[in-house]
């Protein structure tokens, strides 16, 4: 059997790819030879620039705001007319805002719909865009970037929680409709550094790090390298929620 543990071709679309593990996915990708696609929707300077900066060539920065169903289907056929082929679609735009669980007020109905229509609904509309492309291949991926509050229901808020725990029955629902073409795979990663947490309390994090039996918090190069590995060696993974989150739900 032969393993390659490389990229050398690949094509891989990262939403949210100039956010904070954004950055760090599409730097660990390019390294392993992948083209990539670096979705944005706010962030178009840094976007381009990580495009600009990231080791190899061909990479590109494209608007990819993942409510915008059309703008999607723009895009997917844009990528075929440029690369012919879709390796990889990592979902990883999403966003959230610190609500305390018992303040049931504060989780207003705007807040609700932005985060389900951002985390789930546009994590959905990406794939049903890009299955062509990645059905075409001889093997897609789509990587869904969750949480573990998907699964602890321990995050920033109660909505938050609940779209990753739907992320993740979308994961389990693709991965069985999409076979054999295309393996699903949930991302779940723990509390990580990010601007996604600014604003966190830091005596939370302290306590969040000392409640990790390995006794820190994730990093986004911990992300990254989990993304690569299952684009790489851990292809008969499918279907199912892969933590990388230094075994923070034992404590
Ligand atoms: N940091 C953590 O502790 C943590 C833990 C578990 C899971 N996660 C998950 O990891 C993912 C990335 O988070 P992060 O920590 O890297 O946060 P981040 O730095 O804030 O990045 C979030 C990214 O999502 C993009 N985004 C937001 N709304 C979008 C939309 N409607 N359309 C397209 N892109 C949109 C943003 O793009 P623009 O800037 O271009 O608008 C941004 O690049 C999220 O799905 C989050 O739920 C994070």
């Amino acid at each position: 059997m032969t393993v390659d543990k490389g990229m050398d071709g690949a094509v891989a679309v990262v939403t949210g790819g100039a956010g904070g593990l954004g950055t760090a996915i599409c730097r660990h990708l390019a390294q392993a030879g992948a083209r990539l696609v670096i979705g944005y929707r706010g962030s178009e300077d840094a976007a381009h620039g990580l495009a600009a900066a990231l080791p190899g060539s061909d990479h590109v920065a494209r608007r990819a705001a993942v409510e915008d169903s059309a703008g999607l289907a723009v895009l997917a056929t844009e990528v075929a007319e440029r690369y012919g082929r879709l390796d990889l679609l990592v979902n990883n735009a999403g966003i959230t805002r610190f609500v305390p669980h018992h303040d049931l007020e504060a989780l207003d109905d705007a807040l609700i719909d932005e985060i389900f229509r951002t985390n789930w609904r546009g994590a959905f509309a990406c794939v049903r865009a890009f299955r062509p492309l990645l059905e075409a291949g001889d093997g897609g991926l789509v990587i869904n970037i969750s949480s573990i509050a998907g699964v602890t229901a321990i995050g920033s808020n109660i909505a938050y929680c609940a779209s990753k725990a739907a992320m993740n029955t979308m994961t389990m629902s693709l991965a069985r409709a999409l076979a054999p073409k295309i393996r699903v795979v949930s991302l779940s990663p723990g509390l990580a550094e990010t601007d996604f947490v600014k604003g966190l309390d830091p005596d939370w994090w302290v306590e969040q790090t000392r409640k990790t039996p390995l006794r820190r918090l994730a990093t986004p190069d911990d992300v990254a390298a989990a993304v690569l590995a299952l684009a790489t060696t851990m292809t008969f993974t499918n279907g199912c929620i892969v933590p990388v989150d230094g075994g923070r739900p034992l404590t």
